[in-house]
């Protein structure tokens, strides 16, 4: 597939009286962009971008960010949309191919990923090389790396065919997994997957019950969960979709580029938040103690930050947020958990922190993380769980990203260059002498 562009004229840089122009190229939707990628070739330069905050590293067709409009889409369908009206797996089959399934389309690939949801048998051995009290994130990483140890006959990245079986597998089995993580963590026996429970009900059949009793699916909490990953899916070039997208660069096969996605997931700044936005409002306690928490987050000499606010893309409300904080209504209502203490100082933080021209001024709203915890731990999830759970729903996201590198004819290895401030030309001396 050759990348879409849409050529709408030139921009023009000046170098010690030279100049040269780019493409500018017109996004169906965005900020235009202006191909550098033959600057250092015309003027011996390279530009400066620490975070890429201004730098498209891909063209593409999958999920686009509206930061100011808080507008999120997936393949032009708005989230409120899919999140209202369609489940976790039409929405996976959506970022897969580009299009909602038909009938027949959503009914076979919901057969697929259902008869691949067992892993080899062998690979529940991997579980007894962790401590149980290793972190389940630790465990997915390792485990999601090792399938590629036991999966051979689809990790040749140039043919389709098997392009395709790894996508579902990775879709298929990441919720028995996480899962496995879970129960091996509590010492508990590992339940297998079930083929007449939808994706949701049966993750949460995996990781709640027991082989002594029959476990009863609450539709209302599944349901919950399935919106939950519908949120997590996709989000345009983050740093695990890009973690994801430079490793798969290299031709490394797919499960080992999403294991490298997972890593990058972890970090508190990212996926990692929705621990970190549960263990903080634990810290807070009650909502007396907000103003003192509040202080410390716009103390620039204090590292504390509010975790769960803020976004490099969103400087307005993020609409997973919004949708996160219905579905904890929901999930709380139905669990008769409504004056849950954690949610009521989660509503006053947001309320004081909107209020504060601090906030206003950098434009720092509730992300997907802030209210996602109080939900998973509502429905019985562990806090080093969450971000093995918003790993689980992201799979569907990074496996599309990287398919969409595979097929896109001007994807080459990543390698960017560096502004070099180090020493030049020192003279070695020997170890006597120094
Ligand atoms: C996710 O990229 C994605 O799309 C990610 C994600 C996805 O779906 O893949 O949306 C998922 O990772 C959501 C973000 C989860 N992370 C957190 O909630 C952690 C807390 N948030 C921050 O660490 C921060 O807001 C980031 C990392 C999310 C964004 O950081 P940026 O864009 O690099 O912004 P910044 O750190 O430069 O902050 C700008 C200013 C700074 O103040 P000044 O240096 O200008 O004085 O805002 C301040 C920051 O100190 N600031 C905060 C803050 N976030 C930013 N101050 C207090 N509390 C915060 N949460």
């Amino acid at each position: 597939m050759t990348t879409k562009k849409n050529e709408i004229g030139k921009a023009f840089i000046e170098i010690d009286n030279a100049k040269y122009e780019l493409p500018l190229y017109k996004p169906n939707v965005g900020p235009n962009v202006v191909d550098i990628s033959k600057l250092y070739a015309q003027a011996n330069v390279f530009t400066y971008d620490p975070g890429f905050t201004s730098t498209a590293n891909c063209s593409s067709t999958i999920t686009y960010i509206d930061g100011e409009n808080g507008i999120l889409l997936y393949r032009g369908y708005k989230i409120e949309d899919l999140v209202e009206n369609a489940d976790f797996l039409e929405v996976s089959y959506l970022l897969l191919n580009g299009e909602l399934p038909n009938i027949k389309e959503k009914n076979d690939f919901v057969n697929a990923i259902t008869y691949h949801s067992m892993l080899h048998e062998q690979m529940t051995r991997f579980y007894a090389g962790f401590r149980r009290d290793a972190h389940p994130m630790a465990i997915t990483c390792g485990v999601i790396g090792a399938l590629s140890a036991f999966y051979h006959d689809s990790t040749d990245i140039n043919d389709p065919q098997q392009r395709m079986i790894a996508s579902r597998r990775l879709i298929a089995k990441m919720p028995t997994i996480a899962a496995m993580a879970y129960k091996y963590s509590l010492g508990q026996p590992f339940v297998y997957p079930k083929n007449d429970l939808g994706y949701a009900s049966n993750f949460m059949h995996m990781c709640f019950s027991f082989p002594t009793e029959d476990y009863k699916i609450n539709k209302i909490l599944a349901d919950a969960l399935d919106k939950v990953f519908i949120l997590h899916a996709d989000h345009e070039q983050n740093a695990s979709t890009s973690t994801v997208r430079l490793a798969g660069s290299s031709g490394a096969n797919p499960f080992a580029c999403i294991a490298a996605g997972v890593a990058s997931l972890w970090g508190p700044a990212h996926g990692g938040a929705n621990e970190a936005a549960l263990n903080m409002l634990e810290e807070i306690g009650t909502a007396d103690n907000i103003t003192k928490y509040i202080k410390k987050a716009k103390d620039s000499n204090d590292p504390f930050r509010l975790m769960g606010f803020g976004h490099r893309v969103y400087k307005s409300y993020d609409p997973r947020a919004k949708i996160m904080q219905k579905t904890c209504h929901e999930v709380l209502d139905a669990l008769s958990l409504r004056d849950d203490p954690l949610l009521k100082v989660a509503m006053e933080l947001e309320k004081i922190a909107l209020e504060d021209p601090y906030f206003i001024e950098k434009k720092l709203y509730p992300n997907v993380d802030f209210y996602s915890g109080i939900i998973l731990r509502a429905l019985g999830f562990p806090k080093d769980m969450f971000t093995v759970l918003f790993a689980l729903a992201r799979t569907v996201g990074w496996i599309s990203q990287w398919k969409e590198m595979i097929e896109d004819s001007e994807q080459r290895i990543g390698r960017p260059r560096q502004l070099y401030m180090g020493n030049v030309d020192k003279k070695f001396i020997n170890l006597e002498d120094r």
